[in-house]
């Protein structure tokens, strides 16, 4: 019983603690946190378009070599001949992230083309937008195959060499609909809660083995301006801001630099996601339906996916 008593006792101290060194270390500048990733070596899926374009490039930028994978050849090199243009070191595959034999076979190349993974970003993403009975079987299997299945069988491929070397960096690219279910969004938001799961999991299978030179970050971000979410609506842009692509990419490589586990962008999400969990579920449904939540995809167009049936 004492035992238990002082196990307690050390835990509150714990929680004490680090809940006031998180509050500390949000206002302290990420330049003054940031760790030296310039002998790392960085694969980025989904790096033809959008934020994994940019973060492409800003990883490029800080020195690291940059391996990107995308299924659009054509925007994949765009993204490599840009890093090359500005003098950094860059390696392009065409990979379909749907097919897990793909995967592997493409790791293996990497492995012997550049070497280890220092950190890996599961960015690739894509979004049908449509409700969920109207949503064919083919396009809910793409978006659990690309958005959380791909995780897995990367993190499989990159991570036991990062454990191996006790260093290294899990990034899963999620989103705020891996906190908040959305009307139209049922099979995304479903592979985003997968993500933030599989995120938080492998976290405690690290800390829990000791495995402390090993980080994970997740990224949960409101609507971004990438072209992904084309003709989304939202009801209070100074509370929930369709986010500039470039912001959000500066905030992104903020939080893996200083090791961040968690990013919600904006801020203030952990407000929605505290209500959430606080308030009944009625409660929850009258605050989607006044910020409009609940029917911000309805005018969706995203990248003209909706005339694939
Ligand atoms: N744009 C937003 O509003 C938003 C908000 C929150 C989270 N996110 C997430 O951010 C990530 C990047 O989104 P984005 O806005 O840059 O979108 P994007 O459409 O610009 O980029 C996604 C990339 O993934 C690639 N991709 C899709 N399917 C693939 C496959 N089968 N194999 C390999 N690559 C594939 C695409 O070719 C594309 O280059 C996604 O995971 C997305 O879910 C986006």
């Amino acid at each position: 019983m004492a035992n238990v008593f002082v196990e307690l006792l050390v835990t509150l101290l714990k929680l004490v603690y680090y809940w006031i060194e998180g509050i500390v270390l949000a206002f302290v500048p990420a330049s003054f946190l940031a760790k030296d990733i310039s002998h790392d070596t960085v694969l980025i899926t989904g790096a033809g378009s959008g934020i994994g374009r940019l973060m492409a490039i800003k990883f490029a930028e800080k020195g690291c070599r940059v391996v990107v994978w995308d299924v659009n050849n054509k925007g994949n090199e765009e993204t490599a001949s840009e890093i090359r243009k500005r003098g950094g070191k860059v390696t392009a595959y065409s990979v379909d992230l749907t097919d897990r034999h793909q995967i592997y076979k493409t790791a293996s190349e990497v492995k012997k083309d550049v070497g280890q993974i220092d950190i890996l970003v599961n960015n690739a993403g894509v979004v049908t937008g449509k409700k969920f009975l109207h949503c064919p079987d083919h396009l809910i299997i793409r978006t659990m195959d690309v958005n959380i299945m791909a995780h897995f069988w990367t993190a499989k491929c990159f991570l036991p060499g990062m454990i191996e070397r006790n260093h290294g960096h899990l990034v899963n690219i999620a989103s705020s609909a891996g906190f908040v279910g959305v009307s139209g969004l049922a099979d995304y938001c479903a592979s985003k809660y997968s993500a933030v799961g599989f995120d938080e999991s492998i976290r405690f299978e690290l800390n829990s083995q000791g495995i402390t030179g090993v980080h994970t970050t997740v990224i949960c971000p409101f609507f971004i301006n990438t072209g992904m979410f084309d003709g989304v609506k939202t009801r209070f842009p100074f509370l929930l801001p369709i986010l500039d692509p470039e912001y959000a990419v500066n905030k992104i490589m903020d939080a893996i630099l200083c090791n961040q586990t968690v990013l919600l962008l904006p801020k203030n999400l952990v407000f929605f996601i505290a209500l959430k969990g606080m308030l009944p579920t009625k409660c929850c449904q009258i605050l989607a339906d006044f910020f409009q939540i609940s029917n911000s995809m309805d005018e969706f167009k995203g990248r003209g996916e909706k005339k694939e049936n």
